[in-house]
């Protein structure tokens, strides 16, 4: 075939972005696994999905016991809020979900959100990398293909925003994935969240995934999965400790405790506790360090004291030995 008719089949001639007209010899194992991909987002996250590996480079994600958890989660509720520890795999979840729905459900209008537009951008990144990665069958052909946005022959399509712009907003959005939400400005998230949550839930069909590390008690990650525990919403509450990533053991704790500097960083970042608002570990340690400057005040200002009234007795002594000195005519 001349090249520039085989790059037609192809989105600005990249292979591996199809067309949506694109034709493919279809073998009995590409039929089998992509129906087995469309029905199980574990299958299509292990057989397909990629990530890349300090050591080993890229290579095929081996789900840990927690991230499986976390995708059955996301596949049997609608709205999910996970709690987790530092670097346990939440935004490649996110990525993976995101890509599940995109690929095998039609018409979804995914909105993917986070604290900064550069944040969002970066796992949208995520998201393209791995769409590129699959192999062409299993994708829904692309119509187009941003930066920002990127739009499928099934209808769906997936875009990134940030909680102060107006993307997500109105009806046009049924699957909402915001990551790090605890670290959204509250008066942001409040606004966003009035605007666009009773449009999400009025559909039956819409999903919303959240995420986060804890950051305090004052904002809206806390009320839901606090009231997602307590079963007083209709949202599923799941969490990822740190221990439950392979090779994450105490000896590792000690280091990244030393690494980090104080347990209460520690803790903060990966102990999933939800710390007072105003009781943060900076804090803590701040006021540690002040109390502990307090006390050396103390103690040098009665050294000052001492020094004060040694001072004042050898004053007065030379004083009077001056005087002596000035009666008895000798000076
Ligand atoms: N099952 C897995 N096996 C091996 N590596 C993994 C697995 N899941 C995620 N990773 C790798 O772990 C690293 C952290 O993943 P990711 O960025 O998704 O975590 P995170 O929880 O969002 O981190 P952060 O708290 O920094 O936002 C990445 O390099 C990712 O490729
Ligand atoms: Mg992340």
């Amino acid at each position: 075939m001349p090249k520039k008719q085989e790059d037609d089949k192809f989105y600005l001639g990249n292979k591996n972005l199809p067309r949506p007209d694109q034709e493919f010899e279809w073998t009995p194992k590409m039929v089998r696994d992509l129906k087995k991909c469309r029905q199980n987002i574990l299958y299509f996250a292990e057989n397909y999905f990629y990530i890349v590996n300090l050591d080993r480079g890229k290579e095929k994600i081996k789900l840990h016991a927690c991230q499986k958890r976390t995708l059955r989660d996301l596949r049997d509720n609608r709205f999910v809020t996970l709690l987790a520890s530092r670097q346990v795999g939440k935004t490649t979840m996110m990525t993976i979900y995101c890509l599940w729905i995109a690929i095998f459900q039609e018409d979804q209008r995914i909105l993917i959100v986070a604290n900064k537009e550069q944040t969002a951008i970066n796992i949208f990144k995520r998201v393209r990398l791995a769409y590129e990665s699959l192999p062409n069958f299993l994708k829904a052909g692309v119509v187009e293909y941003g930066k920002t946005a990127m739009t499928l022959a099934n209808g769906s399509s997936v875009g990134i925003s940030t909680t102060s712009s107006d993307a997500g907003r109105g009806d046009s959005c049924n699957v909402l994935i915001l990551d790090e939400l605890a670290f959204i400005d509250n008066h942001l998230v409040q606004d966003f969240w009035k605007s666009v949550f009773p449009i999400i839930s009025s559909s039956k069909k819409s999903k919303i995934f959240i995420a986060s590390t804890p950051n305090g008690t004052d904002n809206l990650f806390y009320e839901l999965y606090s009231n997602a525990v307590k079963g007083v919403n209709n949202w599923k509450a799941t969490r990822i400790d740190w221990h439950e990533i392979p090779g994450r053991d105490e000896k590792w704790k000690d280091d990244t405790i030393k690494a980090l500097g104080s347990v209460e960083a520690f803790n903060q970042e990966f102990g999933n506790q939800f710390l007072q608002t105003g009781e943060s570990a900076i804090d803590d340690e701040l006021f540690d360090k002040l109390k502990l400057s307090a006390k050396d005040c103390d103690n040098l200002q009665n050294q000052l004291l001492g020094l004060k009234h040694l001072a004042e007795l050898r004053f007065e002594r030379l004083f009077s030995t001056f005087e002596d000195c000035v009666h008895k005519g000798e000076l």
